[in-house]
């Protein structure tokens, strides 16, 4: 590929965390404005994506307006290319939302300045903070009364337990607020058609000054590890802000980053090999076709449409015709893609969610995505008794596959799934009904706290009303305690028993 060296280094792919109603889609669209591939706001979310649902789409597709076309969207700007993952919340949240922050290189936490930090934004930081990637905080909505930044930013710091850098600083808030200072330049941005309060101007310099003096250092080694998160303030409504945001965004997030295989290599991303790994499958858009998108980060390499790889983990030859790629508009023909890049691959079947391809003769595998600790669990029955052998089937491979988790009572061999959001449990049964041919029927055990114990210490009467004793797909013995409460009582009560959070 011409030019690859230069396309990869423009890369900049990064995901969007954050509560519901933060103003991750306003944002987003307010960034896809900048790199002219909307011309109109209001066009990512609502009227646009129920136009594009048509009757093939897969229906809690359609129910939510989730598609594959907003999952990855690409925009140029200030020379870079930019490639912006969707991590859904509200109902759609699930593990695929997780997963897709170990694609990314950087990220941005939008965060509601009336609000401060939520329990969603917390969730997905401590996710990303594991990987020790650079997070820019994007504090929204100061066009509405905000609280004191200076609060907002020891919460941040205090509850997310990672240091903040102001790069701005909003000079009141809501009515009278009068702009935001950039603290490199020392220039007030002054908003538009802002009403003259002298004294909150006097109020803000103060609190720079208090800044300037007490603040952390600025450190682009602390940024580029995930220690120092430098932090914006704005509103992505009134488009304020965001132009800034934007250009010093870019000149801190990396490009793509070298990743560790499973043998201690590291494949750069410069590498003559192309190589990727698969983070989240999206399946059966069309009912009539029972197709699959697995969606590939490239690591390594160029790609070029129609190339051979092997799937890793079953030796298997494929070739990478059939593929969906999500291009800034105006290069949709476009034959190649390059680090940093997403492809959507069509599958019949053959991957599973961690899968390594690479090309060449040179057998590459990237360590499997974690899993995470579900929350909500539900116990599973097959409606009809006949179809045992298409219930197991369907099961095996879904959770094989990522969809759900599963679990087994400890005694009996009842099945559990388990999820990080409800959605995991609609598309399960979908799935089931839609490829397996299989009703299934689900009887809530609600939300539940799960621990690993160390197999050693199992002891059944340690099982009690408050939690249940259930084993993972691996055999692994896990309590579901009934809150933290319960999980608190059972820890006073064996307070030898080693529980972890996370397997
Ligand atoms: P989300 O994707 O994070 O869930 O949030 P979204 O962008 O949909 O924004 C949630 C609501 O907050 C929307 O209002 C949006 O217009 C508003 N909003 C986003 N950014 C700002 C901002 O900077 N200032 C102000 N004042 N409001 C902002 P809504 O009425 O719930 O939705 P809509 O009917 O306008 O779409």
């Amino acid at each position: 590929m011409e030019n690859f060296e230069q396309e990869l280094k423009n890369r900049r792919t990064f995901a969007i965390i954050s509560h519901p109603d933060a103003g991750k889609t306003t944002l987003t669209e307010q960034l896809l404005l900048h790199g002219g591939v909307i011309r109109e706001a209001g066009t990512v979310k609502g009227r646009g994506a129920k136009k594009l649902a048509s009757s093939d789409w897969m229906a809690i597709e359609q129910q939510r307006g989730i598609s594959v076309t907003s999952s990855v969207l690409q925009f140029d700007y200030d020379g870079k290319r930019i490639n912006i993952l969707d991590t859904p919340g509200h109902e759609d949240f699930s593990e695929d939302t997780y997963r897709t922050l170990m694609a990314v290189d950087s990220v941005v936490m939008v965060v509601d300045a009336a609000k401060g930090i939520e329990p969603q934004t917390k969730k997905l930081f401590e996710i990303v903070s594991q990987r020790g990637i650079p997070v820019f905080t994007f504090f929204n909505k100061i066009d509405r009364d905000a609280r004191s930044p200076l609060d907002l930013v020891d919460e941040l710091e205090s509850i997310l337990g990672i240091q903040a850098y102001p790069m701005n600083w909003p000079i009141g808030s809501g009515q009278i607020l009068q702009g935001i200072y950039d603290l490199q330049k020392k220039d007030l941005i002054p908003f538009k058609n802002a009403a003259d309060h002298p004294e909150v101007r006097q109020e803000g310099m103060d609190e720079i000054e208090l800044l300037e003096d007490a603040g952390n250092q600025f450190d682009e080694e602390a940024v580029a590890t995930g220690k120092l998160t430098p932090v914006f303030f704005g509103s992505a409504l009134a488009n304020f802000g965001v132009t800034e945001f934007l250009r010093e965004y870019l000149v801190y997030a990396p490009m793509p980053m070298p990743v560790e295989t499973v043998d201690d290599r590291e494949i750069e991303p410069e590498s003559d090999q192309f190589t990727g790994f698969v983070f989240k499958i999206q399946a059966n858009m069309d009912p009539r076709h029972r197709d699959r998108i697995a969606f590939v980060r490239i690591v390594s390499g160029p790609f070029e449409r129609g190339m051979d790889v092997t799937l890793e983990r079953t030796g298997k030859k494929l070739r990478l015709a059939n593929v969906t790629q999500f291009m800034a508009e105006e290069r949709e023909n476009v034959q190649g893609a390059v680090p940093g890049d997403i492809i959507g691959v069509y599958d019949t079947g053959n991957f599973q969610i961690g899968d390594t391809i690479f090309s060449g003769k040179k057998a590459v595998r990237f360590p499997d995505l974690p899993t995470f600790t579900p929350e909500f669990f539900n116990k599973v029955i097959a409606k009809d008794v006949m179809k045992q052998k298409s219930y197991h089937k369907g099961i095996t491979q879904l959770v094989q596959e990522g969809t759900i988790q599963l679990y087994k009572s400890w005694n009996s061999n009842e099945y559990i799934l388990g999820a990080v959001g409800q959605l995991q449990f609609e598309v399960f049964k979908f799935r089931m009904e839609n490829e397996y041919n299989v009703e299934i029927q689900f009887e809530p055990i609600g939300s539940k706290v799960a621990r690993w114990i160390n197999p050693d210490q199992v002891n059944e009467k340690m099982a009690s009303s408050r939690n249940l004793l259930v084993r993972d797909r691996y055999d692994r013995p896990v309590f579901l305690f009934e809150n933290n409460f319960a999980l608190n009582w059972f820890k006073d009560k064996y307070p030898d028993v080693e529980l972890e959070a996370k397997m």
